[in-house]
């Protein structure tokens, strides 16, 4: 059986300056989560949120807060997360082996790898259980599924553009991944980037049902209609 579509609000798009009001809204919007990109100039070209907001969102809302870490090292900073609130922590896999040449330097994205250690991820996903928080890996479009590993994950979120910024266009190349998963994986299925009307049909139909969505839903005059458009695409 399929299972219902969840709206995860990335607030990336929100007006910051309002948070506790733009959390609101879109929990009246009907929204089942809360995305939060944590980004550290380095992982990614962009610098956004560390454990401070985190812990400011959580004071505002008892739905579930995913932290999707864009952070070198993020095994350094599952505690820190862990304490500010979050229930769902999301890592990369390229955070785990050797990089590609072609983006070694530190200036240099999409960061990428051919072979995932995994010992080193196992032990940062037992970290995150460890602190009674939920588990995810996270797989930029470039990077290869790694099976091996979802045995200890409780979700996997494909990437579907480059991370860093939210308003990209989504990238195709992500839906071979949500249908493989959907074959061998019981947990949750995350699909994150230009998801909107055109592209969220074809990534549920592909296999995902987590729906993370940043300038869609806060950019649309009703989040509302934009959730309950999304949620009945199951
Ligand atoms: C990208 C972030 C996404 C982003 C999504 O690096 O991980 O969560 O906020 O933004 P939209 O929905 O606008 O593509
Ligand atoms: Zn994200």
């Amino acid at each position: 059986m399929n299972k219902p579509i969840e709206v995860s609000a990335s607030i990336l798009a929100a007006d910051f300056g309002n948070l506790a009001r733009e959390i609101k809204r879109c929990e009246d919007a009907g929204v089942a989560r809360f995305h939060i990109d944590c980004m550290d100039g380095h992982f990614v070209p962009n610098l956004t949120i560390g454990p401070v907001i985190v812990e400011a969102v959580r004071r505002h809302t008892r739905l579930p807060l995913e932290t999707h870490l864009m952070i070198e090292h993020p095994g350094d900073y599952i505690e820190s997360y862990a304490k500010a609130g979050a229930d769902i922590i999301q890592i990369q896999v390229e955070c785990y082996g050797q990089r590609r040449p072609s983006c070694r330097q530190w200036n240099q994205w999409p960061k990428e790898i051919d072979q995932v250690d995994i010992p080193a991820l196992r032990a940062d996903l037992k970290k995150v259980r460890g602190f009674g928080k939920k588990a995810f890996v996270v797989i930029n479009p470039g990077t290869p599924l790694c099976e091996e590993i979802l045995k200890d994950c409780d979700g996997v979120l494909i990437m579907s553009v480059n991370p860093g910024f939210a308003g990209q266009k989504f990238m195709p190349e992500a839906l071979p991944k949500l249908k493989r998963l959907k074959e061998i994986f019981k947990g949750d299925i995350a699909i994150d980037g230009g998801i909107n009307a055109q592209t969220a049909p074809l990534a549920v139909k592909a296999g995902a049902h987590v729906l993370i969505t940043a300038s869609y839903l806060f950019g649309a005059d009703s989040p509302s209609e934009v959730t309950k458009g999304l949620k009945s695409l199951a």
